[in-house]
Parts: C-alpha cells; sequence; structure tokens
C-alpha cells in the first residue's frame, strides 16, 4: 500500500518507490527498502516568490578560492587527504570494526589540537572511555586544552554544541549512532543516518568547519546507510588490512581534493597508529628477498603503484596437483576473474597447462592490488611453484598481460623502477614500452614483449 507523505528508499542504492516491497526496484537487492518521511526528502513547495536572477551567477564573476588546508598531524593521514584537511570538507571514514578509526581520528585531533580548536565527538563511548584511550595513546590532557569531547547522539544538541564551540575540526564517531528527534525513525535507520549526515555537511559548508564522520560497513564492507551518504561528502576513505596483522591501509576511494587510490600505512603498536614511511619493506615476506635464506619457488616481487607511490609486494603462488574435479582458484588481494585469464594465457600462449592442479595466490601484507600490472607477477610465480624453481634474487616485474599473450606497458614505470633500486633490486623484467631511456643505477632490465620471453627468465635463472 502506498501511503501519503511517505516514500520507501533503499539502503543499498538510495533509489525510492511509493510503495514497500521486498526487492528494490532500482538495484534489485533484498529486504533494503525502508519507510522515510517526505518531509525529510523535502517534499513539494509552491514555487512563487523565487526569483531566478539571484540564483545564477557567470562563472567568470566568481572568485575560485584557494583551498585552505590544515595539516591532520599525522603525516600519512596527510597523504591520502590529498595533503590535509580543507575547510569546509567532509570526509567519510570507512572500516571494519576495531580496525584503528578511532585511534587514528583521535591522535590527529591531538595533532592538531595544539594549532586550532577541535571537537571529537562520539556516539559510541562515553567520556570517560575516551579520555582512558587517550592516555592509552600517550596523548597529555594538560597539553591540549583544546581537544574537546563529548559523548552524545542526539543531532541536535550536538550542534548546539558545535555552534557553541566553534570548532575548526569536528569528528563524528559514527553517523550511523545519531538520531535526529524531528525523524520519527529509529536511530541507525537510513533516514535518520541521510538526514543527519545531510545537516552536518550543511553546518560544515555554511561555517567552513572541517568535519570528519566515521561510517560503519555491512558485512559485505560497504558502507552501511544509503550509497547518497558517499555522494554528499568531499572525500571517502577506507580502512584496509587485516586485524591480525599489524598494518592498517588507509585509500581514498573518492576525493574531490586530491588523488584517489592514494594511499596511507600505519602499523598499529601499543601506542596507537604509527605511520610507515618505507611500506615497500612491509609488504615483502622474509625470505628470498632480503637474503636471508635464499629465494623460494612460487615467490616474486611486484613493483606496484598506489596513487602518487611505487610499492613493492611480493606475490606468492602455490600451484598443487589437484584432487578433485574442479581444481580450486583462490586469489588473496588479487582478482580472481583475472587469474583465470592469466591461466588461460599461460595455457595458450606458453604451453603451461594448470587445469589439473590446484592455485592459490596471495599478496603478502594483506594489501589488495587492483591494477593490471600485477599479471607478470602473478604467472611468474605460479610458473616459478608449477616448475617448482625459485626466481632469481634481487628480481623486480610489472606488466599487464594481453589475451594475445602480449605485455603491455604500465603507468609511472619510471617511478616503479626507481623505487626498486633504492630497495636494492638488481633486475628487472618490464614490458618493453616502460624500458627507461636512460640507465638506473644498479638495475638490469630486461624488457619483453610477449609472455615466452619473460618465462624464458625463469628458464635462465
Ligand atoms: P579502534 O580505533 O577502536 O577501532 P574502530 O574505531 O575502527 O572500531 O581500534 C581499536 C583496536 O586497536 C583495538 O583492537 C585495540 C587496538 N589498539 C592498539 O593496538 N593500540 C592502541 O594504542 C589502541 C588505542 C588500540
Ligand atoms: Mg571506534
Amino acid at each position: 500500500m502506498s501511503r501519503a507523505g511517505v516514500r520507501f528508499v533503499c539502503s543499498a542504492c538510495g533509489g525510492s518507490a511509493a510503495k514497500w516491497q521486498g526487492q528494490c526496484p532500482h538495484c534489485s537487492a533484498w529486504n533494503t527498502l525502508s519507510e522515510v518521511a517526505l518531509a525529510a526528502l523535502g517534499g513539494p513547495r509552491s514555487r512563487a516568490g523565487l526569483a531566478p536572477a539571484a540564483l545564477v551567477t557567470a562563472l567568470g564573476d566568481v572568485a575560485a578560492t584557494e583551498l585552505q588546508r590544515t595539516s591532520s598531524g599525522v603525516d600519512e593521514f596527510d597523504r591520502v587527504l590529498g595533503g590535509g584537511l580543507v575547510d569546509g570538507g567532509v570526509v567519510l571514514i570507512g572500516g571494519d570494526p576495531g580496525i584503528g578509526k578511532s585511534t587514528l581520528l583521535l591522535q590527529s585531533l591531538a595533532a592538531m589540537a595544539g594549532r586550532s580548536r577541535v571537537l571529537y565527538v562520539s556516539g559510541e563511548e562515553s567520556v570517560g572511555q575516551v579520555a582512558l584511550r587517550a592516555r592509552r595513546l600517550g596523548i597529555e590532557a594538560a597539553t591540549v586544552p583544546s581537544l574537546q569531547i563529548a559523548s552524545e547522539v542526539d543531532l541536535d544538541r550536538i550542534i548546539a554544541a558545535v555552534e557553541h564551540e566553534r570548532p575548526r575540526v569536528l569528528v563524528i564517531d559514527s553517523i550511523q549512532t545519531l538520531y535526529s528527534a524531528q525523524l520519527g525513525s529509529a536511530p541507525g535507520s537510513v533516514s535518520q543516518v541521510r538526514e543527519c549526515a545531510a545537516v552536518l555537511t550543511r553546518l560544515a559548508k555554511q561555517s567552513g568547519i572541517s568535519l570528519i564522520l566515521v561510517g560503519h560497513v555491512t558485512k559485505e564492507g560497504a558502507l552501511a546507510g544509503p550509497r547518497v551518504l558517499e555522494h554528499m561528502v568531499d572525500t571517502v576513505l577506507y580502512f584496509e588490512g587485516d586485524t591480525h596483522s599489524s598494518f592498517r591501509l588507509v585509500r581514498a576511494c573518492k576525493n574531490r581534493y586530491g588523488a584517489v587510490n592514494e594511499l596511507g600505512v600505519f602499523a598499529m603498536t601499543d601506542r596507537g597508529l604509527r605511520g610507515v614511511a618505507n611500506p615497500s619493506a612491509l609488504f615483502l615476506s622474509q625470505h628470498g628477498v632480503d637474503g636471508k635464506g635464499g629465494p623460494v619457488a612460487g615467490s616474486c616481487v611486484l613493483a606496484t603503484q598506489e596513487g602518487t607511490r611505487p610499492l613493492l609486494v611480493e606475490i606468492q603462488a602455490l600451484v598443487d596437483a589437484a584432487h578433485v574435479p574442479n581444481p580450486r582458484r583462490l586469489c588473496v588481494g588479487l582478482e580472481p576473474q583475472r587469474l583465470a585469464m592469466l591461466l588461460a594465457v599461460l595455457s595458450r600462449h606458453a604451453g603451461v597447462a594448470t587445469f589439473d592442479q590446484d592455485v592459490f595466490v596471495n599478496a603478502v601484507g594483506g594489501v589488495r592490488i587492483e591494477e593490471p600490472a600485477a599479471d607478470l607477477a602473478v604467472l611468474l610465480a605460479v610458473s616459478s611453484s608449477l616448475r617448482d624453481r625459485p626466481l632469481a634474487r634481487g628480481l623486480v616485474v610489472f606488466g599487464e598481460i594481453g589475451l594475445a599473450g602480449e605485455v603491455r606497458p604500465a603507468p609511472r614505470g619510471q617511478e616503479r623502477l626507481r623505487e626498486a633500486a633504492k630497495l636494492g633490486f638488481s633486475r628487472a623484467v618490464i614490458p618493453r614500452a616502460n624500458a627507461p631511456r636512460q640507465p638506473i643505477e644498479g638495475l638490469e632490465i630486461v624488457a619483453v614483449d610477449r609472455v615466452e620471453d619473460a618465462l624464458g627468465v625463469l628458464r635462465k635463472s
């Protein structure tokens, strides 16, 4: 039944319907529609008396003001933000529970507190718990008098406090815990999350406050609440990494003020998060690459690029005889579909068959690699494991592989090579188009055109 005054909004895609349905008519997700009062969506109103002339301006008449950036006080955080927090900018940070969102934000606020007024609003913890965490992080309360904290979930009270305190930076941990008494629905419901975020965003834009919202993620890893949340804000950051290891990656997946896919790398210590300035070392496992214990079969070092930063990551493969009719193909940190494609290329163009083998591929250190330039490393790791022959020590590779068996160039080849040389790698197998014009000191370049040529390296080593 459709009722006047309400709409049903999908929490997955943000689409709306006039009546409740089990499946969203827009994105076909199940059980995602929930009731929203039409008033909250901005119902119809009369347009009489709204002068259009005052609304539009010629682009040339608008002064493009330079962005005012404030350092967040944490270098790696600044890096993902594209140089720091922007006045009036809204950042949304998502990530699994316990990954370190609250820790990072408290550390950052404490570092900023010496320069500007900052306010941390927790809807999840009491002020006592926040103070306890601050103590654990080694934040001396006496040295940061302008770090204000509050434990509150009522949106109106938070806004009153913000108007009174006038902070430069406001953190809301988390947006899902807030509720506005003006909306009938329960805290955490789609309409509440959306409305609270909209009100806070408006406040930030009007008063020039940098706003940071913490968002919960669903089981599938997407930010809980409507997708519109991501549209509303200027920057969306995700915390990644495996809670069992101490490394945490913060990735920008939308940024109106900087590059996307920029990566911040942290290590979780007993005194909070510490930025990792040279992350490449993290993603190389202990054997084979640093000279201890000698190289092992099935391991290949990839020079990848994350945002503006080159990163060396070890790709490991294990190929083992399958005892089931459908051999397993498993990828951790890499694209599973791409692995299937690479195995087909390997079979067709290099005559290496894996139809009767289980193939497991892993990117060491819990890092996730999406770029196709990882192809060559995956292929060499798989062949190395299959033949039980280690690749030579000090070898680094990158390059995309096409269906015809050609090795295609990757962006920013020079930077990848320089990073490898810096870390003491001595040989690079790369696409011919990426071969540097000037030699790079200490690095022997093997430029290849086709998969077969690349596998030749394996044979020789
Ligand atoms: P937290 O910031 O509370 O995660 P989130 O806000 O994303 O849910 O992170 C808490 C985890 O970090 C918890 O498992 C304990 C660990 N931790 C440390 O290892 N060292 C520290 O100094 C702190 C404060 C937390
Ligand atoms: Mg938290």
